[in-house]
């Protein structure tokens, strides 16, 4: 290794050839293979991506080794005490964080837009009470995409704004909806008198014509918890969003295709796995028995909540959001909360084992935040959904990135072919 290029050999010729090495502003440097193939007639491997970077990106920053995780350069702790999630939202799409008039007009021009069409409304009527609501927001989404379908050019920054503001604006809307149709609640629209998390309670938890109470601390966990999701680099959601969006697919569409990505249990939608979990374990005295469980090689269970390909150490958010926990238990008078006695017992034994410890398996941040999900009245199929209207804000930021680095192309991956070699075709008469 010299200090600017990687120096390899090809296995097949023998040749000596080069790769260039490019450094980001902090972490590890990479190792340039886009002309490896064209070169050397070499793919290089990598499933799950694990050591690969699909891009460069100024938005999100992670040491897993450290547990630190920094949007835009302000460390996750500091946005978590001090911003509310819109000027965490304004952060991520431009960069910096907005002054007392930007963050004024922002939140006018958020509650402004949040209004849907009826026509997205209606994509409900297609669904049954009992669907997941994952799957009713993704759909509502593509409805968005089919309503704004001639209305938006991708290359136009002025149209671009208008779909990031939409997004931010009209997804709460959706998810309330999602929300009202399977607790079989007719539809309450957005009150703009309220700031972005009351209204996003209201919207849920209010009644038609009389007058919304709720508990301060309901929307300051909320807040928190938007901040806390609102991205994490190139994760399977983000990174399905670009790779649609690499095609110059309706942006709208590309954040559907978030949206499903995110719903898989290894992903977002760990945080409703985790509850089920701690319902399935019955008591304290059981929890032994589910660690074995995860660590039995031929038991496909797995302590949901635990593990992170990005972090070997304390996910910082499950530390913010632990604290939050206990807080939002305590000031709804829930202190005697049996599922987070059984989540910090479980989280005490598995840290002590020596199969977690080896692993580097701590708390990720889905470990908590379904317990305080609980406890403000969001019913568990509705987690995922909070969590995409939180990502939401780093799928945007993703997306827009994209579009205007000149290094995108289509995401288009190699192979390692392990097929069958060139045979010849038998005619049915003959195939035994
Ligand atoms: N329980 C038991 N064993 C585990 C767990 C777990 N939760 N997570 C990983 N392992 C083991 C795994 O069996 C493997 O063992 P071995 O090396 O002996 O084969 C080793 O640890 C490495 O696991 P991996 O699956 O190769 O790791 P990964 O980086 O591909 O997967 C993960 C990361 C988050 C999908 C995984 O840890 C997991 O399935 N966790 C539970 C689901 C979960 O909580 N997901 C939410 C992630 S945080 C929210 C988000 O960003 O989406």
């Amino acid at each position: 290794m010299t200090d600017k290029n990687y120096i390899l050999e090809n296995p097949d010729t023998g040749e000596k050839f080069f790769l260039k090495k490019d450094l980001g502003s902090i972490g590890p440097s990479v190792l340039d293979v886009t002309s490896i193939y064209s070169k050397q007639g070499i793919f290089t491997f990598d499933p799950g991506f694990a050591a690969t970077a699909s891009c460069k990106s100024d938005i999100t920053y992670i040491d897993g080794e450290n547990g630190i995780l920094m949007y835009r350069g302000y460390p996750i702790e500091v946005l978590a005490k001090s911003s509310s999630f819109l000027e965490v939202c304004f952060l991520l799409l431009n960069g910096e964080l907005p002054n007392q008039d930007e963050l004024n007009n922002y939140e006018k021009l958020i509650s402004d837009n949040s209004n849907l069409d009826k026509t997205v409304l209606n994509t409900l009527k297609g669904f049954k009470n009992d669907a997941h609501p994952m799957s009713i927001l993704s759909a509502m989404l593509n409805s968005m995409a089919a309503f704004y379908h001639d209305s938006i050019d991708i290359n136009k920054e002025d149209q671009r704004n208008t779909f990031n503001t939409n997004i931010i604006s009209q997804v709460p809307t959706a998810a309330a909806a999602a929300f009202r149709h399977i607790t079989n609640k007719s539809f309450l629209g957005p009150d703009k008198s309220l700031g972005y998390c009351e209204n996003i309670l209201k919207m849920f938890f209010g009644e038609k014509d009389s007058e919304f109470k709720f508990d301060p601390i309901s929307s300051e966990a909320l807040n928190l918890l938007l901040i806390l999701h609102a991205d994490h680099e190139q994760n399977c959601s983000t990174s399905t969003v670009r790779m649609s969006g690499s095609s110059g697919v309706n942006p709208y569409a590309a954040i559907s295709a978030g949206v499903t990505a995110l719903w898989g249990p290894a992903h977002g939608g760990a945080n409703e796995a985790v509850i089920n979990m701690l319902d399935e374990i019955g008591s304290i005295d059981e929890i032994d028995t589910y660690v074995d469980k995860a660590k039995d090689k031929n038991d496909p269970f797995r302590l949901m909540g635990f593990g992170h390909r990005v972090y070997k150490n304390y996910d910082p958010r499950a530390a913010i959001i632990r604290e939050m926990c206990h807080k939002v238990l305590e000031q709804l008078g829930e202190k005697n909360s049996p599922t987070l006695d059984k989540a910090i017992k479980l989280e005490e034994i598995a840290l002590k084992d020596e199969y977690f410890i080896e692993k580097n398996l701590y708390p990720n941040v889905d470990f908590y935040s379904g317990i305080i999900y609980q406890a403000i009245g969001i019913p568990k199929s509705m987690f995922t959904v909070i969590f995409a209207i939180a990502r939401c804000a780093g799928w945007l930021a993703h997306w827009n990135e994209m579009i205007k680095d000149p290094l995108t192309r289509i995401g288009r991956p190699r192979q390692l072919y392990t097929g069958k070699r060139k045979r010849n075709y038998l005619p049915i008469k003959d195939r035994r």
